[in-house]
């Protein structure tokens, strides 16, 4: 037997439902807040993600699924959605009709890392961009949206943590203080950490080593080298997360997996799911559209796990099978070929009917219906097909009509809707 690929995963039909509530509420919302779908490749050139994530990431350094191309192209399955959405942004020059655009990607993504509880390999998020805003009041516009979406989805255990990353002009003093912090710690350290710290340093506050997590506990936090500029935009920030009654904390530890970002970040966290809590991530990554080629436009964005928020929502609300508004008995092949075109046709208006294709006795075809919880049998034999009517069994009352072939499919729509 030929098995999946580690880290991947079969989501079936008994749990899809989850899925597509998830899907559809945010979707829905996301549309209100005026987001637009679009949907973008799941490959692209590897530069797309190694010049945006940063190539001191552990995304870029060790998880990316990159191969070259009969052609020896370098393409990397895209392990986020953001970069290619700037790709996509500026390749069509979409701020050329007004660079205020606002889009939302849902969909697969490919991080080769260790797989765990919460953690795959090929995992689904669902990504919210937000580009031509420069304004801290399109980063409360995320939260609040994220807060709002996990409301509606009744998940409780879930909070916003805000961080802010300052600027290109703040961020080389606090740079400079954290180099300096971690340049005698070196035994402390991982060797990715010992490795990165001279190039990129924040990368150290992101490392999940326990070691490494506790020398950084004590180092100095960026909030406290923010500019003018950075404060003030964190402060609007919390102001109106504040008027929002959007409950958040401010977490001076949260740096982000990815080099992108500038000034506000976010995590939405929770403590459900064991080591991997982080159910959503965001923030501002202001600097990337120019970087990728475009010009100089703001952007901030959040992506939802939705691998994660599937499992905490499937544990509250597990799915349930879809039942048939009717099931055909029909007994043998004759009353079975005339029943399939009834049934086609209940199908196409939107009723749910299931028949049973293997020429069972009507007995094991009642207990068929039994089991899928039919909530109607329709009976059709020789006996009924000689006098040109069906029997119309109500499983729940018992009851039983005689109904006439001539019309039957409206008359059944009728019975079932009523
Ligand atoms: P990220 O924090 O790397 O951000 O991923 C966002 C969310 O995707 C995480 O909070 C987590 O729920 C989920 N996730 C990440 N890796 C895995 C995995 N291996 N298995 C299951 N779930 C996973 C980004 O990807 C950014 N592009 C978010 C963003 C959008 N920033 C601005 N715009």
């Amino acid at each position: 037997m030929i098995q999946l690929i580690r880290g991947f995963r079969d989501i079936l039909p008994d749990d899809i439902q989850v899925w597509q509530t998830i899907e559809q509420t945010a979707a829905a919302l996301l549309e209100d807040f005026g987001f637009r779908e679009i949907r973008i490749p799941i490959m692209e050139r590897t530069e797309v993600f190694a010049r945006s994530i940063g190539e001191d990431t552990d995304i870029v350094e060790k998880e990316m699924y990159t191969f070259a191309d009969r052609k020896g192209e370098l393409i990397t399955l895209r392990p986020e959605a953001t970069a290619s959405i700037v790709r996509s942004y500026v390749q069509h020059k979409m701020y050329a009709s007004d660079p205020v655009q606002k889009f939302y990607v849902i969909g697969p993504m490919f991080r080769r890392e260790r797989p765990q509880k919460g953690r795959f390999r090929q995992f689904y998020q669902i990504n919210a961009e937000i580009f031509g805003v420069a304004s801290p009041l399109a980063d409360v516009e995320l939260i609040l949206l994220l807060s709002t979406l996990f409301d509606r989805l009744q998940v409780d255990d879930v909070q916003a943590h805000i961080n802010s990353l300052g600027c290109p002009g703040c961020r080389p003093a606090y740079r400079k203080a954290l180099s300096e912090f971690l340049a005698d710690k070196d035994e402390a350290l991982c060797s990715d950490c010992r490795r990165r710290r001279g190039r990129n340093p924040l990368r150290v506050l992101d490392c999940k080593v326990p070691a490494c997590r506790e020398t950084v506990a004590t180092a100095p936090a960026i909030l406290d080298y923010l500019c003018a500029d950075c404060r003030q935009d964190f402060d609007t920030v919390q102001s109106f997360l504040n008027q929002l009654n959007v409950p958040y904390r401010v977490d001076r530890r949260l740096v982000r997996g990815l080099d992108y970002y500038a000034r506000t970040t976010f995590e939405m966290q929770t403590g459900s799911l064991g080591a991997q809590s982080a159910v959503a991530g965001g923030g501002r990554y202001d600097g990337l559209v120019k970087q990728l080629g475009g010009p100089d436009q703001p952007a901030t964005g959040f992506a939802i796990g939705l691998d994660r928020l599937a499992e905490i929502v499937g544990s509250r609300q597990p799915g349930q099978p879809g039942k048939p508004a009717l099931f055909v008995a029909a007994l043998g092949q004759r009353c079975q070929n005339e029943a399939f075109l009834w049934l086609c046709r209940l199908n196409l208006e939107g009723v749910p009917v299931e028949m049973d294709f293997n020429d069972r006795s009507l007995k094991s075809q009642m207990k068929l219906a039994d089991k899928r919880k039919a909530d109607h049998v329709l009976i059709f034999g020789e006996d009924e097909r000689r006098k040109q009517s069906v029997i119309l069994r109500n499983m729940k009352t018992k009851e039983q009509v005689l109904l006439p072939i001539k019309g039957l499919v409206e008359k059944l729509i009728e019975k079932i809707r009523s």
